[in-house]
């Protein structure tokens, strides 16, 4: 059984909250995950002591990790900054890769910046990039679980109403859905949601499994986990994945299990890029789809 710890949204800076810091490095401790997944907002502001926070933070971490910025992480009053090199202050003091790999015989898990200085909360990802991950998990072998991150959020949870998701995220989906990705991580929202890609696009192979964490380490919970602090713990053989959702427990000063979920892992080989040209140069939306994707 392999094991993935899903965090999100530490923003370190004002709203972090160093106990729960704390708690996260002592699962990470007990449980010896193969790897941490963070999927971006490090920072409040971007600002270089916060990265250098971020960088202390992630070098506690005693087992692999892969992380992607978040919007928070490119300066949002620092125009010039923003503009010219959103990501500058990132590498300077966090990490000069914007966009990690990690992999092993039994995983596969791509990093995507969503994040970018044009706008502060929208995400995109560029259509070169989506083609570039498509390569990744095309050679991928079939008893690699296929995993993408990506900060901002491929799906509007049914709670968020019109929420707008990153910009290319049809796309993304169909490409994802045709390439056997297993799993999506993604934070952004403050909020957890774990369901998948089958509840909003009915359309093609088996469905993807969707994670969100919420706000792991800050006090930005937003609608129902206002106050509260979330991760994911998963957990996968070759023949299913177990998703446990963690919630703090404040009288308990740790994070413990708030929800389980059991996904069957399908068979996904082979898979190939033939064919999916026209579907990325702007296919005809599913009825009920893409207007909620888009
Ligand atoms: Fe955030
Ligand atoms: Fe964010």
């Amino acid at each position: 059984m392999r094991q993935i710890f899903h965090i999100s949204d530490v923003h370190f800076g004002p709203p972090h909250l160093p106990e729960l810091a704390s708690g996260a490095l002592g699962f990470i401790d007990d449980h010896k995950p193969d790897l941490v997944v963070i999927s971006g907002d490090l920072t409040q502001r971007a600002k270089p002591h916060q990265f250098q926070q971020a960088r202390e933070f992630v070098d506690q971490i005693s087992v692999p990790t892969l992380v992607v910025p978040g919007n928070h992480d490119v300066p949002l009053y620092r125009f010039w900054e923003r503009f010219l090199n959103p990501f500058g202050a990132y590498r300077r003091h966090f990490s000069h890769e914007l966009e990690p790999v990690y992999r092993d015989e039994e995983l596969l898990v791509v990093g995507i910046n969503t994040a970018h200085g044009w706008t502060f909360k929208d995400g995109r990802i560029p259509l070169r990039r989506l083609l570039a991950v498509a390569k990744v998990l095309e050679e991928a072998s079939a008893d690699q679980l296929k995993v993408v991150v990506a900060h901002h959020h491929l799906i509007p949870p049914p709670w968020f109403g019109t929420q707008r998701v990153l910009t290319n995220a049809y796309e993304a989906m169909d490409l994802f859905t045709s390439l056997g990705v297993d799993l999506i991580l993604s934070g952004h929202l403050h909020q957890s949601f774990i369901g998948n890609s089958e509840e909003f696009y009915p359309k093609g192979g088996p469905p993807v499994v969707i994670l969100h964490s919420g706000t792991t380490t800050s006090n930005r919970g937003r609608a129902g986990e206002r106050d509260k602090n979330t991760c994911n713990w998963i957990r996968f053989g070759s023949e299913s994945m177990l998703v446990s959702n963690y919630r703090w427990e404040p009288s308990l000063h740790r994070f413990t299990e708030h929800s389980q979920h059991w996904y069957p892992r399908h068979s996904r080989s082979p898979y190939t890029l033939e064919g999916l040209e026209e579907p990325l140069a702007g296919e005809a939306d599913p009825p009920g789809s893409a207007a909620i994707l888009r």
